[in-house]
């Protein structure tokens, strides 16, 4: 069994994400900005606090998880904020737009860095980053939402260098869209249960190596243009 860990586990794709690895016998470390307010708990899961938009957060973070695990064996970078869905040029708001570039990039970023002592070792080790088809360029026919797409785009390239990066370090990286799935994010009329989402990226998750690092693939397996 393995330890993975869940940023922005306390909701969502990354709360179900705790449910199915802890029926399937895993330990999960939930980073959680609010670990007061988590509702959610089981034997093999351990809460810490984690803002992926703060580095002192994110160090506090590794730390914790030092304390918590000598090792770990998957990272999932889900947390994640919209910008005001499908915002015009008109309705965009910079200062805004830079909060979410620093969340949705950034964060995972830092994340990785701070963890990535823990995923090096003589055994495979995996970051999967959760984005989204919204951050494809081949993708972008409707447009707008500037900020999301763009920090979405940017978590894709992070995910290509961080790829070549752990090549040789038995570290893979790959980027994930999980759907259109129905989280508060996703909203009421999405049309992807949460459930069924979360069980494809497992899936996939579990698949990830060196053949399928470095690329973007849907919650069913499909793989994504960049
Ligand atoms: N749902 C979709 O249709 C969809 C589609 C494509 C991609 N995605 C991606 O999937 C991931 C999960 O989305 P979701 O649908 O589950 O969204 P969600 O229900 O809105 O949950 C977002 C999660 O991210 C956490 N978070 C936000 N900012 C954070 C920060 N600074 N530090 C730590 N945690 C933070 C939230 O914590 P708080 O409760 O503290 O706010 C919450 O746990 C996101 O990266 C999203 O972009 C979702």
């Amino acid at each position: 069994m393995a330890t993975w860990i869940i940023t922005g586990a306390n909701r969502g794709l990354g709360l179900e994400f705790a449910k199915q690895l802890l029926a399937d016998g895993h330990s999960v470390i939930a980073g959680v900005r609010q670990p007061e307010m988590m509702e959610f708990d089981h034997e093999r899961m351990t809460v810490l606090r984690l803002d992926v938009a703060s580095t002192t957060s994110v160090h506090e973070f590794a730390e914790n998880v030092k304390l918590a695990t000598q090792s770990i064996d998957v990272l999932v970078n889900n947390a994640g904020r919209m910008d005001g869905r499908w915002q015009s040029l008109e309705e965009v708001d910079p200062e805004v737009s830079l909060e979410v570039l620093n969340v949705n990039t950034i964060g995972p970023l830092r994340v990785s860095q701070a963890l990535w002592p823990l995923l090096e070792g003589p055994n495979p080790t995996k970051i999967a980053n959760i984005s989204s088809l919204m951050g494809s360029i081949d993708d972008c026919m409707s447009g707008r939402s500037y900020a999301y797409r763009t920090s979405k785009t940017g978590l894709n390239m992070i995910t290509k260098i961080l790829a070549v990066e752990g090549k040789n370090k038995g570290i893979s990286v790959t980027a994930y869209h999980p759907g259109w799935a129905k989280t508060d994010m996703g909203g009421e009329r999405a049309p992807v249960p949460v459930s069924v989402s979360v069980q494809g990226l497992i899936g996939l998750i579990n698949e990830q190596d060196d053949v399928r690092t470095g690329r973007f693939f849907e919650y069913t397996g499909d793989e994504l243009p960049w």
